[in-house]
Parts: structure tokens; C-alpha cells; sequence
């Protein structure tokens, strides 16, 4: 795969418009980003291509709009944040109010060497998700004329076959910018030579998300542990109640059949042995204290909903995470965002933090839960921008993304 090394080490983007589609899809709460991770992680490339006197067009999606402009899911919020991180290495960033229209052409030609543009929303364009080839390659003939070269750095989105993620590489001569190459680096890590002993943390909602990637870490993990709303149908599997919890009835015989191969295989399952929870869902708004309890997951009251894991089991998480080589962490282990239940998440980040391994933290809300926790980022081996990406390259998928790279 041709990097931006490549590009700038042969002088190709001096006074050239180099499109760079970033993945700069932060949470926001209304105006304010709740986490400017990724927006932190696309600025060396773009930093590097500016000072290498590119004309630099970033691009990127934000939420899922429905193929038309609409103000909840402009970038200008990204704009301001974006614009503030590169003005501190004097790179000045405009912001086009539209795709491919009128602003978004009128800003490009205005660009000077050396500095950045932003376009709005590629989801406003219906072209940009769009399933139909055609539809999709005409959006990527329109971003095409815009730019003379394509980087793609948006990691978080490689898994998505989108016109400017898989169409538009083919349309121009084309590289990796610098994050795609570091997380495609530690991935594998993770998958072809992996120090051992392996143990991967899983967490977030639905197990059903989950499903593909447990199926492959059956191959390559020693240790699998799992909290998360995704635990309860794990705990209604091996015969527990569990109350008003999260529960995915039609996933407990494929989730039975998971535990049943670890055995055979010899992969240790690291299921919570007590959960926190409560009669009612947290106030996330208003952060208003609730009443938590604790209970052995044998003894969850069935008026209760499990809203993160346990002491014990938090203890136990933190043993087993203690002798790992190796470990890669996804999802949090709880209601992480009230404080009353971001215990378990809180304690799995130290636990990764305290270990000897290389750690790798796999994007999505277990990115977010290690920063908005107040943890320091460098203290992990790795977090990972991408999410439902990370998930997907460690299942052994094609990327769509970066397929299109090595072509
Ligand atoms: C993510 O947040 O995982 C990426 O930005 C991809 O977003 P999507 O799931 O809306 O395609």
C-alpha cells in the first residue's frame, strides 16, 4: 500500500489538491463535540500534506443523515474545532457549505498551498452511501474534479463500500495517509503474530454486534471476557435470571453454541460473577444520582436492570487481565456516561493501564469511555479510531477501504 511517505518523499503534492477523506465522525451533544479524538488523530496527516504544499480538501461523514442536508449533522462544529488545531501549526482551514455544489468548488479554487479546506457532510449526498454502483460512482466522479490526488485516512469508515471511501480511490492516483497506517500496523499485530497470552475484552449493548468478531476470537484468544449489556444474554445462557436486563432471546442458542466451542478449544470465558444495577434506567441528562445495587449475577431481582458489572467482578476483570501479553478491549462494560455506573468501564481502562501487555482500545465508545473517564491516552499501547472498522478487520473481513488502497 502507497503511503503519504511516498507522496511527499517523491515531491508529488507540492501544488497539488489532495483530497483527504478523514473520518472525523465525533459525538456531539447538540453544538458540542463530546470527544474530539478523531478530529485529534486526522490532523498529522493533513498537517504533514499542508507543509508538503498541498491544497488540502478534507472530507468526511458525520451521524447518519438521510442522504439530504440537514443542520443536526453539519460539520461546522468540527469545522471550528478543526480550524482551532491546525491554526496552531499557522495552517489556516475554510469550510464549504456544501459537497460538491458551488461553495465547496468556489472554495477549492480559492485554496492558496499549503492550506485546508473542509466540505460539509458527505452523507447529505444521497451518491455517498448509496447501494446502486452507478449512483455511487457518479457522487466519486463529482468529488473527482475537485482534486487531483486521494489519501485515505479514515480509518473508522473502511468497512463502509461509500463513494468516497471505495469509488473515489479508483478514480485518482491514490495513497494511505499516516493513521490508516499505524491502525492497519497494531491490527496486525493482533492478528498475524500475536504474544501470547491473548485476552480480549468485550463489551457495549447488543451481542449481536458482537457476534462475528467472538466467532473468530474463538480461533485466536486464550482469554475472552465480557460485560456490557451484551453479558446478560451470556448469563441467561448458562441458566441465570437477570431481570429486566438486556437480553437478546433469539441470540441464546448461537451464544450457548460460543461457549460450548471455548470449552472444547480450551478459550477461558471471563463472565461478571455480581452486577450493579437498578429499578430504572439512569438519567444520562441530568446525571441525577440513582439507586444502584449490587447482586451475585445468580441473585438479580427481576425488577432490576444490569447496568454495569460488579466489585468482585471487577476484581476478577482486573486478575485476569494482570498476565496478558496481549489485549485488545471493545466496548464498555457499563452505563459508563452516569457516574453510577461507570465503575466497571473505569476499572477495565486501569486494569489495561497496569498490565505489562500491549494494549490495543478498539474504537467506538470504549475510545470515548478512556477520555471522557479522564484517563491519559498514552498510557494504552493503542486506541484505535475505528469501531465497527477494528471489529471488522480483526474478523478477518475485507475492507473495503483498504482494498481499494492496495489497488
Ligand atoms: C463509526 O463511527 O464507527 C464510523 O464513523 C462509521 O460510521 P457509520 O457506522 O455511521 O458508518
Amino acid at each position: 500500500m502507497k503511503t503519504i511517505d511516498d507522496l511527499i518523499g517523491q515531491g508529488q503534492v507540492a501544488g497539488k489538491r489532495v483530497f483527504v477523506r478523514a473520518d472525523l465522525n465525533v459525538p456531539l451533544a447538540g453544538q458540542t463535540i463530546t470527544d474530539d479524538g478523531r478530529i485529534r488523530a486526522a490532523v498529522p496527516t493533513i498537517t504533514r500534506l499542508a507543509e508538503a504544499g498541498a491544497r488540502v480538501i478534507v472530507a468526511s461523514h458525520l451521524g447518519r443523515p438521510k442522504g439530504e442536508p440537514d443542520p443536526q449533522f453539519s460539520l461546522a462544529p468540527v469545522a471550528a474545532r478543526l480550524g482551532e488545531l491546525l491554526s496552531r501549526d499557522g495552517i489556516s482551514t475554510a469550510f464549504a457549505a456544501d459537497t460538491v455544489g458551488d461553495s465547496a468548488r468556489s472554495t477549492v479554487a480559492g485554496l492558496a498551498d499549503g492550506q485546508v479546506a473542509l466540505l460539509e457532510n458527505l452523507r447529505f449526498n444521497a451518491g455517498e452511501t448509496a447501494k446502486d454502483d452507478a449512483e455511487r460512482g457518479a457522487f466519486a466522479d463529482e468529488l473527482a474534479a475537485l482534486a487531483d490526488i486521494y489519501v485515505g485516512d479514515g480509518f473508522g469508515a473502511v468497512h463502509r463500500k461509500h463513494a468516497s471511501v471505495y469509488d473515489l480511490p479508483a478514480r485518482l492516483p491514490h495513497a494511505a495517509g499516516g493513521l490508516i497506517a499505524t491502525e492497519v500496523g497494531v491490527l496486525k499485530k493482533l492478528t498475524e503474530d500475536v504474544t501470547r497470552p491473548y485476552a480480549v475484552v468485550l463489551g457495549g449493548s447488543k451481542v449481536s454486534d458482537k457476534l462475528g468478531v467472538i466467532d473468530h476470537l474463538l480461533e485466536k484468544a486464550d482469554r475472552i471476557l465480557v460485560g456490557g449489556g451484551m453479558v446478560f444474554t451470556f448469563l441467561k445462557a448458562q441458566g441465570h435470571e437477570v431481570g429486566k436486563s438486556l437480553l437478546q432471546e433469539d441470540q441464546l442458542p448461537v451464544v450457548r453454541e460460543y461457549l460450548e466451542r471455548a470449552e472444547a478449544k480450551g478459550v477461558e470465558f471471563v463472565l461478571p460473577v455480581d452486577v450493579v444495577g437498578a429499578t430504572e434506567f439512569p438519567d444520562l441528562k441530568t446525571q441525577a444520582p440513582s439507586s444502584p445495587v449490587t447482586a451475585a449475577v445468580d441473585a438479580i431481582p427481576a425488577d432490576v436492570i444490569g447496568l454495569d458489572i460488579g466489585p468482585e467482578s471487577r476484581k476478577l476483570f482486573a486478575a485476569k487481565l494482570a498476565d496478558a501479553a496481549t489485549v485488545f478491549w471493545n466496548g464498555p462494560m457499563g452505563v459508563f456516561e452516569h457516574p453510577d455506573y461507570a465503575d466497571g468501564t473505569r476499572a477495565v481502562a486501569q486494569a489495561l493501564i497496569d498490565s505489562p501487555a500491549f494494549t490495543v482500545v478498539g474504537g467506538g465508545d470504549s475510545a470515548a469511555a478512556v477520555r471522557i473517564l479522564g484517563f491519559d491516552e498514552n498510557a494504552f499501547g493503542h486506541i484505535s479510531t475505528g469501531g465497527g472498522a477494528s471489529l471488522e478487520y480483526l474478523e478477518g473481513k475485507t475492507l473495503p477501504g483498504l482494498a481499494a488502497l492496495e489497488g
